[in-house]
């Protein structure tokens, strides 16, 4: 394969050149466009000797072999690493001031790209409505990851490990995104939907849930391998094939089926939306109205907490993953709520679902934070829910693995 990797101006390009050696030792032949920038970061002989080919930089040179066109329309694949905030801004505008921005606008191939920046600017909300947008237009991203940043500061913005990244690029190249097989011989149990309590025969409490995260999550999970289990309360989007279901109603039918599960699956994820409450009673027959204008009072009782429950359980190495979505006056006040949930219910991860903040591109997708037990942000996504299921996913791949 023809493969172009741009490189941009941030420190990890020094990085970049053990990507370049993964593709040349996979057999592919590596053209780096380097912008000036990542030229102050690592030197053009380098980049030559591991890539065996000449480093393109300037704009102006063979010009008359069209090379600002030429390399774009002969790549196979495109991988930009590390690829800076700013460069990531040009790429969402279409700029082309440079090779890197011609080769890509000249070019119909898959497009990877691996952002590298300090915690503050991936969490800007330019630098989150540009990736949104690009995720939007099919570009693939892979990582950040959390972790130390240069300097003494440390969080979510470090690149993406350079094997990880031939990897993504690699299995994007080959059409198969989701086909990284990161849960192969692993078993998934994924819980979708609202669950309903029943008043009487016809009536119940229910919530607004869709199940489309949950379903996703699923499916995701087949595709990277895992032998999937889902349990499905109300959801109203169609059921995943080659998926084991179990059909659920209530809380206390999601309980038993949720502790029967979890304790043979290596991961779980309660993306249900359970019912906190449930009425004291069922009527047998359907409550009548009787007089006109009367009130009628029903009294709730609390619902056990399945995700307390199986995280309290020893789980020799499972992992234990919850959903919150929240509502929050501003990001860290949603944080802090995300942290002590994730402490009150002892799971090893929490999703806090970031719909509803005032960003302007959260109508566009659905954005989730990762939490640890600990409370610490350990990854962000943001884009369709399938994507940011596949991205999820692939963070607690690795902590199963223990690379993470
Ligand atoms: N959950 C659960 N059992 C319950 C309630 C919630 O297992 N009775 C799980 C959900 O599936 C989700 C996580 O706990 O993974 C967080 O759900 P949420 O409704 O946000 O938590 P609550 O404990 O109900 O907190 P809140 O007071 O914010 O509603």
């Amino acid at each position: 394969m023809n493969i172009v990797v741009g490189i941009t101006g941030g420190i990890a390009a020094y990085k970049a050149v053990n990507v370049i050696r993964g593709l040349v030792l996979a057999g592919h032949d590596v053209h780096v466009v380097a912008t000036e920038a990542a030229l102050r970061f690592v030197g053009r002989p380098t980049l030559e000797a591991i890539s065996r080919n000449t480093v393109n930089t300037d704009l102006y040179e063979a010009v008359a072999e069209v090379r600002h066109v030429a390399i774009g329309q002969a790549a196979d694949l495109i991988v930009i690493a590390p690829a800076t905030a700013n460069t990531i801004a040009k790429l969402a505008t279409g700029l082309a001031d440079d090779l890197l921005g011609n080769t890509v606008l000249a070019s119909r191939a898959p497009l990877v790209i691996a952002p590298a920046m300090h915690t503050e600017m991936w969490q800007n909300p330019a630098t989150v409505a540009n990736i949104a947008l690009l995720r939007s237009r099919g570009v693939h991203l892979v990582g950040p990851v959390s972790g130390q940043l240069t300097g003494t500061d440390s969080g979510v913005g470090r690149m993406a490990e350079p094997d990880d990244i031939v990897a993504h690029a690699l299995a994007v190249a080959s059409g198969a995104s989701t086909r990284i097989r990161d849960l192969e011989g692993r078993r998934v149990l994924v819980t979708a939907g609202g669950t309903r309590e029943p008043l009487d025969p016809v009536r119940f409490i229910g919530n607004r849930s869709s199940g489309r995260q949950g379903v996703a999550l699923a499916e995701a999970a087949r595709d990277r391998g895992a032998a999937v289990t889902l349990i499905a309360a109300h959801v109203e989007v169609p059921l995943p094939t080659e998926i084991d279901v179990i059909r659920v109603e209530t809380t206390e039918q999601l309980l038993q089926a949720t502790s029967a599960e979890a304790a043979r699956s290596d991961l779980t994820i309660m993306a249900a939306a359970v019912a906190d409450y449930r009425p004291v009673e069922v009527a047998e027959g359907k409550i009548k109205k009787i007089h006109a204008g009367e009130r009628l009072t029903l009294e709730l009782v609390q619902n056990p907490d399945i995700l307390a429950t199986i995280s309290a359980l020893p789980r020799d190495g499972r992992l234990i993953v919850g959903f919150a979505a929240e509502t929050a006056s501003d990001r860290e006040a949603l944080l802090e709520l995300g942290r002590a949930k994730v402490a009150r219910k002892g799971c090893d991860y929490l999703v806090v679902n970031e719909v509803g903040w005032t960003t302007g591109f959260a109508t566009e997708g659905n954005a989730v934070t990762v939490l640890d037990a600990s409370g610490a942000i350990v990854f962000e996504a943001s884009g369709s829910k399938t994507s940011v299921a596949d991205d999820i996913l692939g963070v607690f791949a690795a902590a199963l693995s223990g690379a993470q």
